[in-house]
């Protein structure tokens, strides 16, 4: 629905988040990988996080986090007028994640379509939005980050599956009549000099999905963690600190960051290099792990629920993720934190269309459902294709 003339401003007037209810504990993780509780604390700040369920996708746990944005904004699912979903765990290729979420909350007026930049991808989406309302396009947009990474995680390579969760966040943007607050500076950056730190190999259009691919285990996320952990030191605080001067502010005027939900230990950095304590830095990733593009929208939601947000805050959401990416967003907070209570209205439930003659193979990937289950480890096995890589040498994967 076109809007008449440029609005004021753009502001967050909905928030809403959804975690899956199943926990994985560190403990868990100890009958998956060689790994201990200690570990994974001391080196990440993980202690647990959030499964989704076999009938959940990130289709669903994005309508329950987007349901609960358009009530607290006070809205009705048809006032939206774009659906943006920023994920790297769609559904499907195609259709896109948007347009299955756009049915599943009751909108029958909306455009709807995927963004794609990693962790990164919900400040990317969140400036497209941003965009889109400030040039009179739309009025109302719906900006979601979530994941089921827990799908595309290979549960024999301790680099990886312990730092990763699912879940789902949502915000709706919508144009104001008012001046100031909202986005009052931006920061993007791509470097494809680290393509391939954290990336997934196989499925697209480089190694289509094959026999050979899947005995690989390039269905699942690959990472160098080093590297990644270098890049995510450096470019955290720079990025902060762009949008923070586009704004004209100063670091220590901002009243609460919200850095993407990694490694405590990159959190720390980015606050020593700010010249801030920690306490200017929102964390929740003992809880939830790194949800990717869902970890920022949940961490908002999150600090904004807890009192941690008021009217008039100066407010900075960083991130950095695949790409390699970063974004960062610096803002004004305008909307009333307890209208946050409409979102006990909503369950969390979701009803996601279903392909006609067609049905799935079991989502939950086998050595993550033997532990789910209680079960034991999955029985080692030698060597999957010989002369392959360090890693495709591990077991035989779901
Ligand atoms: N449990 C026990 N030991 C482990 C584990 C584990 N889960 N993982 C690695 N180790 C071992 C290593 O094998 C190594 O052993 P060695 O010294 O005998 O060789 C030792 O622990 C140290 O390993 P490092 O890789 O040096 O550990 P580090 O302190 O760097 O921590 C980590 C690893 C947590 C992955 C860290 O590098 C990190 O957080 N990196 C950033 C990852 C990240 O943020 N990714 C975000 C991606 S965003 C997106 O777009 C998806």
């Amino acid at each position: 629905m076109p809007a008449n003339g440029t609005p004021r401003s753009v502001r967050i007037t909905g928030w809403g988040m959804y975690a899956p209810e199943r926990v994985l504990t560190n403990t868990d993780l100890e009958r998956v990988v060689d790994t201990s509780d200690e570990w994974i604390q001391t080196r990440t700040g993980i202690r647990e996080r959030r499964i989704a369920a076999p009938h959940e996708t990130t289709a669903t746990l994005s309508a329950i986090a987007a349901k609960r944005a358009i009530a607290v904004a006070g809205l009705e699912p048809d006032d939206i007028d774009v659906i943006l979903v920023a994920t790297l765990t769609p559904d499907y290729w195609m259709p896109s994640t948007g347009a299955l979420v756009k049915e599943a909350i009751g909108n029958t007026t909306a455009a709807a379509m995927d963004v794609m930049a990693a962790c990164s991808g919900f400040v990317y989406a969140y400036s497209v939005a941003d965009a889109y309302i400030r040039s009179g396009m739309f009025r109302n947009a719906l900006v979601i980050g979530a994941e089921t990474l827990s799908r595309f995680l290979d549960y024999s390579d301790r680099g990886t599956c312990i730092l990763f969760g699912d879940g789902a966040g949502a915000v709706v943007l919508s144009a104001s009549d008012q001046e100031g607050g909202g986005l009052q500076g931006l920061e993007m950056t791509t470097d494809p000099d680290g393509a391939y730190m954290i990336w997934l190999p196989s499925g697209g259009s480089r190694s289509p999905a094959s026999g050979q691919t899947l005995a690989r285990g390039e269905h699942f996320v690959r990472m160098e963690g080093k590297e990644t952990y270098r890049f995510a030191t450096k470019t955290m605080a720079t990025t902060a600190l762009k949008a923070i001067d586009r704004a004209g502010w100063k670091p220590e005027e901002i009243d609460l960051f919200i850095p993407h939900q990694a490694n405590i230990r990159i959190i720390e950095s980015v606050a020593k290099g700010l010249g801030l304590p920690m306490d200017k830095m929102f964390v929740n990733l003992d809880r939830y792990g790194n949800t990717s593009a869902a970890s920022v929208p949940i961490a908002l939601a999150e600090a904004v629920d807890s009192g941690r947000i008021k009217i008039g805050d100066k407010v900075v959401l960083v991130a950095f993720g695949a790409g390699l990416t970063s974004g960062g967003i610096a803002m004004e907070w305008t909307a009333d934190p307890s209208c946050g209570q409409r979102a006990a209205s909503v369950k969390p439930e979701a009803s996601v269309r279903e392909p006609q003659d067609w049905s799935s193979v079991d989502a939950i990937p086998d050595r993550l459902k033997r532990v789910l289950e209680g079960g034991g480890p999955p029985v080692p096995l030698d060597d999957v294709v010989p002369g392959e890589p360090e890693h495709a040498k591990r077991e035989v994967l779901a």
